[in-house]
């Protein structure tokens, strides 16, 4: 494959739809074709598996439902989106992937990463993002900016003992693997987040990729 695939990660309202497309203008500026693209959902299929996570329900959705659902829409987007894009070149910036799984199943639910491993070999393969960035953001801000907003989803709905959880989560990852991720500090204003962003362009645009 000679397309780059970047991951965004990090709890709601942690800005990773703004420097998502922010980092895209970047990147095409330079010439660079992009596919936007985000989870769970990214295609019409996947998208419905989403309303279905989202949704707030009278009916308790059992934790491997959630996992098999968050992984059955991961099949289908690489399959329709993902793996074609990066098959011809393009930068994929996909908002969240399977540190969402790790985060929010693992971390939230408390499914044991090695589960969550397995899934991720059996609908991956060897396909991992060649780079994640994590945006990182005091529970409480993240919070606010998802109330400020209106309408609780599912996840949103959650304490703040789940989100601290999820944070603890990516971080641990982000240590595990620094050549992998960058943790960009998201409670930052936004001209500085993005500067920091911009730091990051030449890198993404180098012949190789990160
Ligand atoms: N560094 C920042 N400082 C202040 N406000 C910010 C910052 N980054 C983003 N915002 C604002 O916070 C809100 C949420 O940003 P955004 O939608 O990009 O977050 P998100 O991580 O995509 O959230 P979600 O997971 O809910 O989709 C937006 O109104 C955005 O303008
Ligand atoms: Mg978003």
């Amino acid at each position: 494959m000679s397309g780059l695939f970047i991951t965004l990660e990090g709890p709601e309202g942690a800005g990773k739809t703004t420097n998502r497309d922010y980092l895209a203008a970047g990147l095409r500026a330079a010439g660079r074709e992009v596919v936007l693209t985000r989870e769970p959902g990214g295609t019409p299929l996947a998208e419905r598996i989403r309303e279905l996570l989202l949704a707030p329900s009278s009916e308790p959705m059992a934790v491997d439902t959630e996992l098999l659902l968050v992984f059955a829409a991961r099949a289908q987007h690489l399959a329709e989106v993902i793996r074609p894009a990066l098959a011809h070149g393009a930068v994929v910036l996909c908002d969240r992937f399977t540190d969402a799984s790790y985060a929010y199943q693992g971390g939230g639910r408390g499914v044991p990463e090695a589960r969550i491993a397995t899934l991720e070999n059996f609908v991956q393969g060897d396909l991992r993002p060649d780079l994640t960035l994590v945006f990182d953001l005091p529970v409480e801000v993240g919070l606010a900016r998802a109330a400020a907003r209106g309408r609780l989803d599912r996840f949103e709905l959650e304490g703040r003992a789940f989100f601290v959880a999820v944070r603890q989560a990516y971080l641990r990852r982000a240590a595990g693997d620094p050549a992998r991720y960058r943790v960009v500090d998201a409670g930052r204003p936004l001209a500085e987040v993005q500067r920091s962003l911009d730091d990051l362009l030449p890198q993404l645009l180098a012949p190789r990729g990160v």
